[in-house]
């Protein structure tokens, strides 16, 4: 598997892979629902990876979300916040309980403003890949689906997050983006697509813009960006498809895909329809990575009627691991995870079920994927 972590960036953050007493300050947040016990199994994992490739993670643990909501009345104090971005990453789980709510009604525990928008973090980078062994509805090949949707993370439609106007008749959202934000994340994609393979189908590397520039004059807007973006990287195909026609696409012809860039909202809603192709949101990480900063997570909430069931799928929690490994210069110890995941699944130590969930859980899963690396 490609190291999705960096791919997108022009030099990844340097780190003194493969000198003694490499040591990497890391803040990570255990959520809420079956947040902690997917945290768990992905630092158990972290751990046996250290181990076997030399360095150390000195870890910090942050409350934040929901449950730090309902002590703190903040879903992160200024303190945590703080500890986050004194780290060299930070490693978080799901967060967010749907009963705990704002007066506005949204959700009090989620924490992507304050971390996406507040750090600046925005590139949302979402792999979709199909591993063998991984049941699913749709007829596909492991390998036939395999891309990396590029979340534009801090404007669009989530911009308007807490400054919704209207009245008890009526109620406004607004769509902002700019031109600086649509071309930091086209060159974003289009420098993870020369980082990787290309596309399944063709091995063409490929950045598909998926967008509603029939209908909207903010996409149309994005649409001309990223086409003066494209015209630097022409070693690279560059296409245009409306997001409807692109949801469609995800399930009938997977294989096309390459690189997807897409506005805040729309990668929110194709990446959850990417892992409903390849066994469930429990299979896809999520890194959000901005110039000087990043944190990583699993694209899907917190489940809360899972927690303590012994069934979670840690996988995407144990990605995102993997990735955050990528990031910090620990390439080769990411990649090991990432083999080791698709060992333990080919093989049949880790069974992830037709409803998306994990024989054994959370420990299961980490247990299978620990013996693997410490067999080297
Ligand atoms: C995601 C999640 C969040 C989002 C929620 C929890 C606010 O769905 O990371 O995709 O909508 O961005
Ligand atoms: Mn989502």
């Amino acid at each position: 598997m490609t190291s999705p972590a960096t791919a997108g960036q022009e030099a990844p953050p340097v780190a003194e892979a493969g000198t003694a007493g490499r040591s990497y300050p890391v803040a990570v947040i255990p959520g809420d629902g079956i947040g902690p016990e997917l945290v768990a199994a992905a630092l158990a994992v972290l751990d046996a990876a250290a181990a076997a490739f030399g360095f150390t993670l000195d870890v910090t643990q942050v409350s934040a979300g929901a449950g730090a909501y309902q002590r703190d009345g903040t879903a992160m104090t200024a303190q945590a916040l703080e500890t986050v971005r004194q780290a060299r990453a930070t490693l978080k789980g799901p967060v967010g309980l749907p009963e705990v709510r704002r007066p506005d009604g949204t959700e009090a525990g989620v924490l992507g403003g304050v971390l996406r928008g507040g750090l600046d973090l925005y590139a949302g980078v979402r792999p979709v890949q199909l591993l063998p062994g991984v049941p699913g509805r749709l007829v596909a090949e492991p390998g036939s689906i395999d891309y990396v949707i590029v979340r534009e993370n801090t404007e669009g439609l989530y911009l308007s997050r807490g400054k919704a106007v209207g009245n008890r008749h009526a109620m406004s959202d607004t769509l902002l983006v700019t031109r600086a934000g649509c071309e930091r994340i086209s060159r974003f994609a289009f420098r993870m697509a020369r980082q990787r393979g290309g596309a399944p189908a063709d091995g063409v590397r490929r950045v598909t813009l998926a967008d509603k520039a029939n209908v909207l004059g903010s996409m149309y807007f994005f649409r001309q960006v990223f086409t003066e973006v494209a015209a630097e990287f022409p070693d690279v195909a560059a296409e245009c498809l409306y997001i409807d026609a692109v949801a469609q696409d995800l399930v009938m012809r997977p294989e096309h895909f390459d690189v997807i860039v897409t506005e805040n909202m729309f990668g929110d809603i194709l990446s959850d329809l990417g892992g409903g192709t390849v066994g469930g949101v429990a299979m896809c990480p999520c890194g959000n990575l901005g110039d000087d900063a990043a944190y990583f997570e699993p694209v899907h909430g917190s489940a809360p009627a899972l927690a303590g069931q012994g069934t979670a799928n840690p996988l995407s929690q144990i990605l995102a691991a993997a990735m955050l490994l990528d990031y910090v210069g620990e390439q080769a110890a990411g990649g090991r995870i990432r083999e080791c995941i698709r060992a333990g699944l080919a093989g049949g130590a880790i069974v992830i079920k037709a409803d998306g969930t994990a024989a054994g859980g959370p420990e299961a899963v980490a247990g299978a994927i620990t013996g693997l690396i410490q067999r080297g």
